[in-house]
């Protein structure tokens, strides 16, 4: 890997680390799946065990940031500068079901802008860094958006609602517009990776509603790094605010801002 920066270094070994045991552990749900009970106490305890073994790690490296963790919610730091914004297993659901596709996310925010950003899959060991006007990076490979320019070509992912989350009936509306406009829908099942592959340019684009800031805040920063566009739904800035995201290159990102508007007033 290319010379890495401080802040960096200390971010990909605290996810290395972490990435070590979720591996182990994601070998175990495997084992586990056949029992009746299926592993999901198991998976709950790998989560919370993974987002202490980054806990650890990023505090001994910067003892003073405050930290906001799906796990343990907010964590007030001496320096209300810098915080981390850490999701210690995204794509859980899959990572229950055995299917080898989850990641775990760190961000680094410093006076409220995103500076660094990794999403690692200790599966494939994939590695998706970038830092804030140095461009993204996967493993040692520099990225960049796709340069499509039109939906009916594009593959756009998703997050489909699932029981217990609200909202179903404006998916579908969504769905039903888009599926007739795009070349291919995806629903991978880790929000954080789905924003690493666009900055990949393996997603052309990506929406999603109901997200937290740990989901999307690395995943931000890659695309804006790797040349793409974000904005919440209606277009506007309040990603994180309403916790809805659209992102993709310019063009793509701005037509699918307008078709999902579209979508809904067809209702
Ligand atoms: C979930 C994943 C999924 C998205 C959900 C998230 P989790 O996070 O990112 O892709 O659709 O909305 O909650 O629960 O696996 O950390
Ligand atoms: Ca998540
Ligand atoms: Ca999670």
């Amino acid at each position: 890997m290319a010379q890495l920066s401080a802040l960096m270094n200390v971010m990909v070994q605290a996810a290395l680390k972490a990435g070590r045991r979720l591996k182990r552990d994601f070998g175990e749900v495997e084992n586990l799946q056949v029992s009746v009970k299926g592993p999901a106490d198991f998976v709950s305890t790998a989560d919370k065990k993974a987002e202490s073994t980054l806990y650890n790690e990023l505090v001994k490296a910067r003892p003073k940031w405050g930290f906001l963790m799906e796990e343990s919610g907010e964590i007030v730091g001496e320096d209300k500068q810098h915080r981390w914004i850490i999701d210690p297993l995204d794509g859980t659901t899959n990572f229950l079901h055995g299917i080898p596709h989850f990641a775990i996310s760190i961000a680094a925010e410093s006076q409220g802008n995103l500076q660094a950003a990794l999403v690692y899959n200790p599966i494939t060991e994939e590695l998706f860094t970038a830092e804030r006007g140095k461009g993204a990076f996967l493993n040692d490979r520099r990225l960049r958006v796709a340069g499509r320019r039109n939906l009916s070509t594009s593959v756009i992912g998703t997050g489909i609602p699932h029981i217990g989350r609200p909202e179903h009936g404006k998916f579908l509306l969504e769905l039903a517009h888009l599926m007739g406009e795009t070349a291919g829908i995806r629903r991978m099942g880790a929000a954080s990776l789905d924003l690493a592959y666009i900055a990949a340019g393996r997603l052309d684009g990506f929406w999603e509603r109901g997200l937290q800031p740990w989901d999307m805040a690395a995943g931000m920063l890659l695309i804006t790094e790797s040349g793409g566009y974000i904005s919440d739904i209606d277009g506007q800035n309040q990603i994180f605010e309403k916790g809805d995201i659209v992102a993709g290159n310019e063009l793509i990102q701005s037509k699918l801002v307008t078709a999902l508007k579209k979508a809904r007033a067809n209702k």
